[in-house]
């Protein structure tokens, strides 16, 4: 069994875009910057919206948050957002999800301007995505590619089966691993909540992708001998002896299910340092216009 170490995968990434950076200064040109929008003290939100922030720091992009009460009206929201697709010096920018209830998700993703959408989220990014023409692909996504790539798994011919529709990471990887490209050319099935016998499905499986946000859902019962497990899940649950007062979870039953996989991921230090590099990547796109020439 081979752990994916997504915390070196994503140093890696972080050092080729930071060289990148560090070229683009020493000519004059234009420093990536990426905005952040958070709304509201959500607890997750709050750490994944401020690793975002750091990690700009360490390669050399310029960052800034907007962090607002969770009392912010839709329309406010919305005039923020139409002032960042304006601001010339902000190449990419996101708005951190969720938003609390009286905000209109749809509505706030499409005012971004999809030339700055560096989440993929904007309903062109991902039309263009599913259309194979070039597109910001959303981060989790793109990262669980890179890790695949980068530790040279075969995916060609391979059954993939995907826990999970949502459209942050179910339903892009089930169009991605699809695609006639590697990684990708696998056979795919999307199960979700409604799906009959899951566990059949997962025992048929080359490669899981298990991002349903249930605590140790994947058992090792339900996974064949050799597969790859790729696992997305970051439940927080409370641990009294840690500082923090919570520890994360993954969907799958690691210390069951690790001994029957060739690949799988670890929580922590697995798919989630990925996405802040993917989210970089993503904004050094933006910078050098690549996606939208
Ligand atoms: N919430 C959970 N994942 C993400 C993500 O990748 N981007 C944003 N903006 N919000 C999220």
């Amino acid at each position: 069994m081979t752990l994916l170490d997504g915390k070196k995968t994503s140093e890696a990434i972080q050092n080729e875009i930071a060289a990148e950076v560090a070229a683009i200064k020493a000519r004059g040109g234009k420093v990536p910057h990426l905005a952040a929008i958070l709304v509201g003290n959500d607890g997750g939100s709050v750490t994944y919206v401020n690793n975002k922030v750091l990690a700009c720091e360490r390669v050399g992009f310029g960052s800034s948050l907007f962090h607002y009460d969770e009392s912010i009206s839709e329309e406010e929201l919305l005039l923020k957002i139409k002032e960042l697709n304006l601001d010339a010096d902000i190449d990419g920018f996101i708005v951190q999800l969720p938003l609390p209830k009286h905000i209109d998700p749809e509505k706030v993703l499409e005012a971004v301007d999809p030339q700055k959408d560096v989440d993929g989220f904007h309903p062109i990014n991902v039309g263009r995505m599913v259309a194979g023409l070039p597109a910001y692909l959303p981060a989790t996504p793109a990262g669980i590619l890179q890790l695949l790539e980068r530790y040279q798994i075969e995916t060609s011919g391979k059954h993939c089966v995907v826990l999970g529709r949502s459209n942050i990471v179910g339903s892009p990887m089930s169009i991605l691993m699809a695609k006639n490209t590697y990684p990708g050319n696998c056979t795919v099935t999307l199960c979700h909540s409604r799906t009959k016998d899951l566990p059949y499905y997962t025992r048929q499986a080359d490669i899981i992708i298990a991002a349903i946000g249930k605590p140790e859902f994947v058992t090792a019962d339900m996974v064949k001998e050799g597969a790859v497990v790729i696992d997305v899940g970051t439940t927080r649950v409370p641990d009294a002896s840690r500082k923090s007062g919570f520890r994360l979870r993954g969907d799958v039953k690691f210390e069951e299910v690790a001994p029957k996989c060739s690949y799988i991921t670890p929580v922590p230090g697995g798919v989630g340092p990925l996405t802040i590099a993917m989210l970089l990547k993503n904004t050094l796109s933006a910078a050098k216009k690549e996606v939208y020439a």
